[in-house]
């Protein structure tokens, strides 16, 4: 059977699976996969592409990483839905903008700011980066489920960590000019946070016909600080798999 060239998987591995689970980074693909199920398994590994199969009540679900970005992202979308994959679930970390929000608590987003590049080459710019609302649904009704801090509500995405969120503590100091400012104008706008992936995801999955929604942790405030705070990395990461598996329970029952 042949393996779809990046992820390295083919339709047998995934054994039906309809939902992806999709973290950024491929050291949250084992705790993830095996958060929901021990007996999860591993299935590939190339690139930044890590996966492994896990399951509730006999469902399968595949969690397989993304990278960084909304390229690698794209990639791993498109491979997926060429294998069977309909409803794609991105969690990750990500940056908040308004002061109300704490580190670490939960962002379900239901629309991104399309500050990326990649969700250009699959609709127009008019085009709405939306979640699926059934998922960001779940989503609620899982981090509801946790009793932890959570908002909803606009993310921003964009292609660079640094500039493209206005972060300063770089080799340059210098944020060109497109991008001064713009923290302050999404504040205003009312979008909570900043993180690299869904608005391609989004954008995506609705110009294809399928299903997408995203929940974040907070591991940084940027009213505060332009640094994450790597201490509350883990306990940020563990909240947000359990939201995500009570999202799951409540989707497939
Ligand atoms: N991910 C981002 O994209 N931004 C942050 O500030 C933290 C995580």
């Amino acid at each position: 059977m042949e393996k779809k060239y990046h992820i390295q998987l083919d339709k047998d591995q995934i054994k039906n699976a309809q939902y992806a689970l999709l973290p950024g980074d491929p050291a949250r693909v084992q705790k993830c996969a095996e958060a929901i199920n021990p007996n999860a398994v591993k299935l590939a590994c190339n690139r930044e592409y890590t996966s492994y199969l896990t399951s509730i009540n006999d469902t399968n679900i595949l969690v397989c990483s993304t990278g960084i970005g909304g390229p690698s992202t794209a990639i791993c979308v498109e491979e997926l839905a060429q294998l069977g994959i309909k409803n794609f679930i991105r969690f990750g970390t990500t940056g908040a903008i308004q002061p109300y929000i704490s580190i670490p608590s939960l962002i379900i987003t239901t629309g991104t700011v399309r500050l990326d590049g990649a969700s250009k080459h699959y609709a127009p710019i008019e085009y709405p980066a939306v979640a699926d609302f059934e998922i960001a649904n779940a989503l609620i009704y899982g981090a509801k489920k946790t009793n932890e801090e959570y908002h909803v509500g606009i993310s921003a995405a964009s292609d660079t960590f640094y500039p493209g969120q206005e972060r300063y503590d770089t080799y340059s100091e210098y944020v060109i000019k497109d991008f001064q400012g713009t923290m302050k104008e999404w504040q205003k706008l009312n979008v909570l946070n900043y993180e690299m992936e869904s608005a391609t995801l989004f954008t995506m999955a609705s110009a294809l016909g399928l299903k997408a929604g995203m929940i974040s942790s907070t591991i940084a405030s940027r009213v505060k600080a332009e640094k994450p705070d790597d201490s509350i990395l883990h306990l940020a990461e563990m909240k947000m798999i359990l939201a995500l598996k009570e999202a799951l329970i409540y989707l497939i029952g």
